[in-house]
């Protein structure tokens, strides 16, 4: 552990490196203790003369050779220095040990349960070898790899070149990498590992070997997670014409991980918690975390890994680009309307907390300490809603050119933001300069909107008035440009023509904003609209409307943006509790009656109906309050609200239960993972106004249960009823489940 000072990086003060390190080879020899790594860098002259420095950490420097001749660097506290290298281009051998045993902080080289894993991103290389450990040096690797046999399965990132034995004891595999990769992308794995293997023909014609590999006896929880790998492969051929480009693709899940997974080139590595599903194990809930994850390091490939950052101030061009692409891929395998949503449910609950307390910052950082310490919801999420906003604004067309323009030019490079806003500029011929605010300013905005209607001109206006709050270190910010979907909504339920007076364009309803207040007013307008903003959360902001309860009650049972009814449903349910919380009591007719309207409405999915029965939370009430909550009067006022709205819908729900049982073998599938949902949302929503008829129908379901989300589903739907038969579930459930991790 350091004890001095830590010195802050900034942006600002970014410089190539001098020398740059083409081609690595590379001879491992795992030891527990002592692991030997013996590295030849292949290394290019930038700028002749400056010295060559290379970051090491907590590693033993044993020796270092130029072209045969030893030579004799300064080691210090954060690497190793060489006064006066060659001038022109030349190799350096060192000779290092390290100490995987020891390193319990799981980053670099460690092992766990016996296996010798890896994990270098963002700065882990140096604690495996000497190297210049910043992701704008892109190399090729060749790694042997040297073992006790023992551990039988040797892997590292690229093609498999050899394998063989050395002695009778100890045995090695080559590996061999011809795509130029950064330190954080180096990946190795040995250790008793069981596999799975499949296949995979790519849209050029390259027949991939994939393979997952898992602690022993978990090989039959594998299927679904090779499953979600195929998917993904074909996905990014058909939606962005991305093919693999190696021979194999393999996925190491092991149970001692820090993060969730890491997209290491042609080895991802994973916690095992996000492979291993089977459905007496998983719930659906798993499986469609595992699909996500399992998508979103494999499309690292092309973003982050052929195409990688200049600095780590950029972290957000793969990461936030990433989570973009992988809300692509869930939104079309499953429903876009529910994915929305929870994205939507999942930024507020992370991303608007951090961009609105102490720890506020831009989604890309102009400077930090621990770079560690940045992989935050707001470069992760807000980084995709940028995305999000972007494609909103050019459309799918546009952007899709935009993502070619950006392979095409750079491919094999490390690029910043900027590269990856001007693809989208000349892609659609339009100035982003004002956009690109967005990656510098932090703060939620806050859309402040109101309208008038004039019923003789026929004209409805609506003022819009931006506001971004200080956070620390930013003041008085300018207005940010945003795209804002609309609409005015008839009493019939319908969508109005949008007919904006003095030739504002407006693309399928889409509002660009720039200015800190702007008016628009729409034409042929004969009765007084109500209007649905910020259609599918098209900007990620807070909006403050004027929206009446009517009207939202009107839009939760009419509104066709799915993400705005569900909005609507939400917001006028928190209202509700939040009168029965500060007065008496509400009532809930009016509600429930909306609320029908989506349960019975044939066009909109199960899944849906599930959500749109989650009603806030107490969490989210207490936030609302903010000071001085009073949590039992709270508990109470909601827990009324849901009992009475469930007696309102009494039938209804029932009659979702009885459609919505499970009659077949399990299948993840999206058709019978969004029937499960509704099931369990409208048993949870019934055991609010009868517990006891819920009770009986949970242990039912509880007892016939064929899969985790049943069975765990069932006592979740009624965890809140006092009875004894919930304490027994629980019980059962123990004892069926304890023994697996
Ligand atoms: N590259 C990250 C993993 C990572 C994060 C490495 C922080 C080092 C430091 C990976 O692509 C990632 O983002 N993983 C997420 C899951 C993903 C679905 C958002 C994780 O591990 O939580
Ligand atoms: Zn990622």
């Amino acid at each position: 552990m350091r004890t001095d000072t830590p010195k802050t990086i900034h942006l600002k003060d970014y410089a190539p490196a001098p020398y740059a390190v083409t081609h690595v080879d590379m001879v491992v020899m795992l030891h527990p203790t002592q692991t030997r790594v013996e590295t030849t860098l292949h290394i290019e002259v930038r700028e002749a003369g400056k010295p060559l420095s290379l970051d090491g950490d907590e590693i033993e420097f044993i020796s270092a050779h130029i072209s045969g001749d030893e030579v004799h660097p300064v080691i210090n506290e954060t690497g190793f220095v060489l006064e006066t290298p060659p001038l022109q281009a030349f190799t350096l051998s060192i000779v290092q040990i390290c100490n995987p045993q020891a390193n319990t902080a799981l980053s670099g080289l460690y092992v766990s349960s016996g296996i010798f894993c890896t994990q270098m991103e963002a700065e882990g290389f140096r604690r495996f070898a000497y190297m210049q450990d910043r992701p704008d040096i892109m190399a090729t690797y060749r790694v042997r790899v040297e073992a006790p046999k023992s551990l039988p399965v040797l892997l590292s990132n690229g093609n498999p070149l050899e394998a063989g034995d050395c002695g009778t004891e100890r045995h090695f595999a080559v590996w061999d990498d011809p795509h130029p990769k950064p330190t954080y992308l180096f990946a190795l794995v040995a250790g008793n590992l069981e596999s799975v293997h499949d296949r995979f023909t790519t849209s050029d014609g390259r027949h991939v070997k994939l393979g997952i590999y898992v602690e022993p006896g978990k090989q039959d929880r594998c299927q679904w997670a090779m499953d979600c790998l195929k998917a993904s492969m074909t996905w990014d051929e058909q939606r962005f014409s991305r093919a693999y480009d190696l021979d194999v693709f393999n996925i190491v899940a092991v149970s001692d991980f820090n993060m969730g997974a890491m997209e290491n080139k042609g080895l991802n590595i994973f916690n095992d918690k996000y492979i291993l599903a089977r459905p007496d194990t998983a719930t659906d809930t798993d499986y469609v975390n595992i699909e996500r994850i399992i998508a979103h390091e494999y499309f690292h490939n092309w973003t982050g890994n052929r195409i990688t950052c200049r600095d780590w101030f950029q972290l957000c061009l793969k990461e936030g680009l990433t989570v973009f692409r992988d809300q692509e891929f869930t939104s079309d395998l499953r429903s876009r309307a529910v994915k929305r949503i929870e994205d939507v449910k999942t930024l507020r609950a992370r991303q608007f907390p951090e961009d609105q307390g102490p720890l506020a910052h831009p989604v890309r950082p102009s400077s930090y300490i621990e770079i560690n310490n940045f992989y935050t919801p707001t470069v992760y999420e807000k980084g995709a809603e940028i995305c999000r906003m972007l494609l909103t604004m050019i459309g799918r067309e546009a952007f899709r050119k935009g993502m070619d323009l950006f392979f095409e030019r750079h491919d094999g490079k490390a690029v910043r933001v900027e590269d990856f806003l001007t693809c989208m500029a000349d892609a659609s011929g339009r100035n982003l300069d004002h956009f690109a605010k967005w990656y510098e300013q932090a703060g939620t905005p806050v859309l402040t909107v109101a309208t008038t209607f004039d019923q003789t001109a026929k004209e409805f206006t609506v003022h819009l008035q931006q506001d971004t709050p200080d956070t620390p270190g930013q003041t008085n910010k300018p207005p940010l440009h945003m795209p804002i979907a609309l609409a005015l909504i008839a009493s019939s339920g319908k969508d109005l023509p949008l007919v904006i007076k003095e030739n504002v364009s407006n693309q399928n309803g889409v509002l660009e904003i720039k200015g800190a207040s702007e008016t628009f007013t729409f034409q042929n307008v004969s009765e007084r609209p109500v209007l649905s903003i910020n259609r599918g959360f098209s900007a990620p902001i807070v909006l403050k409307s004027e929206a009446t309860e009517s009207d939202l009650l009107f839009q939760a049972a009419h509104d066709s943006d799915s993400f705005n009814r569900w909005e609507a449903t939400q917001t006028c349910a928190r209202r509700l509790m939040m009168t029965a919380y500060h007065q008496t009591s509400t009532s809930p007719i009016a509600f429930a009656e909306a609320l029908r309207k989506t349960l019975q409405n044939p066009e909109l999915d199960n899944a849906f109906k599930a959500l749109s029965l989650q009603l806030p939370s107490e969490a989210e009430l207490a936030a609302a309050i903010n000071v001085n909550v009073d949590a039992d009067q709270l508990h109470n006022s909601r827990t009324s609200f849901l009992k009475a709205v469930s007696g309102e819908l009494v039938d209804d729900l029932q009659s979702l239960i009885d459609q919505t049982t499970d009659k077949h073998d399990y299948i993840p599938d999206v058709e019978s993972t969004a029937r499960r949902s509704l099931h369990l949302a409208a048993l949870s929503m019934l055991a609010r106004h009868d517990a006891m008829a819920a009770a009986t129908q949970a242990e039912k379901l509880f007892g016939s249960a064929k899969n985790m989300t049943l069975e765990a589903g069932a006592i979740a739907a009624i965890l809140s009823v006092e009875d004894t038969r919930v304490d027994e579930m629980l019980s059962r459930f123990y004892a069926r489940h304890s023994d697996d991790h």
